[in-house]
């Protein structure tokens, strides 16, 4: 065994460095998602290059050795795998025109959230520079980037590259439409942020009668919990086509709707989404659907595609 000053003067001299053989990666945005998925990859030991329109966001991943890179065509020149995570696709179109001279022949993973033809359309453009892309959704919280939690949609010319592993929790890749990701995506989001409407408008509901939003919250949770129930029994009806009103109608939804309204204008608050969610079961109680199940209004408020917005 060599004296061990003369090991740490050849460690000096050579590399102190530690052998890595994971894929470089490049994270483009450092908002919270950005940061947090930028955090993880150096966790499990990627070589991390980073960049952010404003640079102090980078501060602490530079402390823990990411590489921070002046320009976004630094930071592509400097990865196969690219990961851009920004507001929203005009910014993300920003960087990405600002990265093209050297983002050619790269994986570009875009997790940034938006609707689905603009990420076709940014999947032609990044084809015409030579891009491999696969766009995403991330349908989870910051927190839990890196935990068995998070959950993460792909979709585009290929699977994602193995280093998005490393961003832990489950990952589906939906086939080559690059829009098909953030197609799930908005309609998850419709779902989640109308149940928050919903959450939100029901305690002040509540607090107008008196009741603590702590008291009406056991029994809140309980109407949650339904919600899986629901879910698998709507979609079914859905697939199926088959709206038989057996458990629950249009017309005695119509009704509950109502007193909700008739309740909310009498304290004064302000009752617009449940006026409008209202207005769509009246249209269909118009048409003579009244007597069938709720499954009904998803096949009234649109077509099914048939092919001529997927790829
Ligand atoms: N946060 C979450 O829990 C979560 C969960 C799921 C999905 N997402 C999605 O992840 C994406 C990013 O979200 P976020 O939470 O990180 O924060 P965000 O506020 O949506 O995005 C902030 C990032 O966008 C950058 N940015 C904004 N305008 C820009 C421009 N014109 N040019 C270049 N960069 C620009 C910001 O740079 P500066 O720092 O310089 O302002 C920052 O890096 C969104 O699409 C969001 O929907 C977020």
């Amino acid at each position: 065994m060599p004296p061990r000053g003369l090991t740490l003067t050849l460690m000096s001299r050579f590399s102190l460095a530690p052998m890595t053989t994971k894929t470089a990666v490049t994270v483009l945005g450092l908002g919270p998602m950005g940061h947090a998925l930028a955090s993880t990859f150096l966790t499990a030991g990627h070589p991390t290059t980073v960049w952010n329109r404003s640079p102090a966001k980078a501060g602490d991943l530079v402390a823990r050795g990411a590489i921070r890179a002046a320009t976004p065509a630094d930071a592509a020149a400097a990865s196969d795998v690219v990961v851009a995570c920004v507001l929203d696709y005009a910014a993300a179109r920003e960087v990405f025109a600002a990265a093209a001279p050297a983002l050619g022949g790269r994986s570009l993973v875009h997790l940034t959230s938006g609707s689905p033809d603009s990420a076709r359309s940014l999947a032609d453009w990044a084809t015409g520079h030579g891009v491999t892309y696969v766009d995403g959704a991330i349908l989870t919280p910051t927190f839990t980037i890196g935990t068995p939690d998070a959950v993460f949609l792909f979709s585009g010319q290929e699977e994602p590259p193995a280093a998005m592993a490393s961003l832990g929790g489950s990952t589906t890749y939906l086939g080559p439409d690059p829009g098909r990701a953030a197609a799930y995506d908005v309609a998850l989001l419709d779902i989640f942020w109308t149940s928050v409407a919903g959450m939100t408008h029901g305690f002040a509901m509540a607090r107008a009668e008196n009741i603590t939003a702590t008291e009406l919250a056991p029994f809140a949770k309980g109407i949650g919990s339904l919600l899986p129930l629901v879910i698998d029994n709507h979609a079914c009806r859905v697939d199926q086509g088959r709206h038989d009103g057996d458990h629950s109608t249009i017309a005695s939804a119509v009704a509950g709707m109502s007193h909700i309204i008739e309740s909310a204008d009498a304290r004064g608050i302000t009752v617009e989404t449940m006026r409008a969610a209202r207005s769509v079961a009246l249209r269909a109680v118009e048409a003579g659907h009244g007597s069938d199940g709720l499954s009904r209004l998803t096949e009234l408020l649109g077509p099914r595609t048939t092919g001529t917005a997927q790829r």
